[in-house]
């Protein structure tokens, strides 16, 4: 990786900057990890667990730039609970032991959702009764599994739609809104020490629908719910533009006593790239970040994928991709030094 001009770029920002003490980067070695080191703002990766056990730079990159890293798939439902009572939590032990080996915390992803249950649980007629004892299962057993081990879960993934109502699924139709306060109890039951997140897409900036999580995370803190943190997962797209209020949003959440993060941020665009939408893409992992590092209560900035190699993109939306801060060989783009810039000059 040519991290000469970021080095350089390091000595000078320190000198500007002033306020960053050596001592809060003792070894810089050119990595993001290294940058926010110091910054209270964990920085971290979705991890495609083939790639991880397959490909050793990959392998080597995920311990180097992050510490923090999340399971892009392997603790969703579906995988850890193949059929009824039968666990497979192989892949994300894995996941665990790697990011202990490496001085990593783990975001737990995610408990309850609309998408990747398993089959068996989807396309049976359970009754309400049924169903919520099923979730609670599930919950208990997952977060009971990992305790300890896993800092942070997201709880709740995805539970409204962009207009502020709550998204038609399983779990509301059986349960109604009640599933989502038993969810965190269930979670924080399991592992009390563990932080529990709502985390939701479209919600990074002030509109309808993370209104919508201020005014349930607000009723939910008054009734006691263990409800500790607002995640945004920060999927972006250049030819969208992207959202000016983030920062105003993030310091709402803050005044509640919540933490914050950016759960799973990446910026798409329309193939090919040129230089006018890779600067922009730079722009828009930057914003995330400083709205982060600005915000008292932020706790983690996460990539979905930091290589375009693995990117969950082009698969998903037809004719985009270069979605990561590094292409499909682990070249850094400027959005890779932006974010290492930005770490280094906006300290709390
Ligand atoms: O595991 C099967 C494999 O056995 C099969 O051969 C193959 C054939 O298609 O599919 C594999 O499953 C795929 C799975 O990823 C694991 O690779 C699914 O098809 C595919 O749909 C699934 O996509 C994941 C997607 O969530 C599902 O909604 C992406 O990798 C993952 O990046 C994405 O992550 C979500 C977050 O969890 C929540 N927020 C949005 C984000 C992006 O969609």
């Amino acid at each position: 990786m040519r991290f000469g001009r970021i080095t350089a770029f390091l000595a000078v920002s320190l000198a500007v900057a002033g306020s960053a003490p050596a001592s809060a980067h003792p070894v810089d070695d050119g990595s993001l990890r290294a940058a926010a080191r110091g910054s209270g703002v964990h920085i971290g990766t979705a991890v495609d667990m083939s790639a991880l056990a397959d490909d050793a730079p990959y392998r080597a990159a995920v311990a180097r730039e992050f510490d923090t890293v999340t399971p892009e798939n392997v603790m969703k439902w579906e995988v850890v609970e193949p059929q009824p009572g039968v666990y497979d939590w192989a892949a994300a032990d894995r996941l665990v032991d790697f990011a202990h080996k490496n001085g990593q915390v783990v975001r737990g992803h995610t408990l309850v959702w609309h998408s990747q249950n398993p089959a068996w649980l989807t396309e049976t007629a359970y009754t309400p009764a049924q169903l919520r004892t099923l979730l609670r299962k599930h919950i208990l057993d997952e977060v009971g599994h990992f305790k300890g081990r896993v800092w942070a879960w997201d709880v709740a993934n995805e539970i409204f739609n962009d207009d502020g109502t709550l998204r038609d699924t399983i779990w509301l139709r059986a349960l109604g809104s009640d599933y989502i306060a038993d969810a965190f109890r269930w979670a924080h039951q399991a592992d009390p020490k563990a932080l529990l997140f709502l985390n939701d897409y479209n919600n990074e900036g002030v509109n309808a629908k993370s209104d919508a999580y201020y005014a349930l995370a607000k009723q939910l803190r008054a009734a006691g719910v263990p409800v500790h943190g607002y995640g945004m997962q920060g999927h972006l797209g250049v030819q969208y533009g992207f959202p000016g209020d983030v920062l105003e949003n993030v310091r709402r959440f803050d005044r509640l006593g919540m933490k914050t993060a950016f759960t799973e941020v990446d910026v798409r665009m329309e193939l090919p790239p040129d230089t006018a939408k890779v600067q922009a893409q730079a722009e828009g992992f930057g914003l995330l970040l400083r709205a982060c590092l600005m915000a008292k209560n932020c706790v983690s900035y996460t990539v979905w994928g930091f290589t375009d190699k693995y990117s969950w993109v082009p698969g998903f939306f037809d004719g985009q991709g270069s979605a990561t801060p590094l292409d499909e060989n682990l070249q850094p783009k400027p959005a890779y030094d932006t974010l290492r810039e930005t770490f280094l000059l906006v300290r709390r």
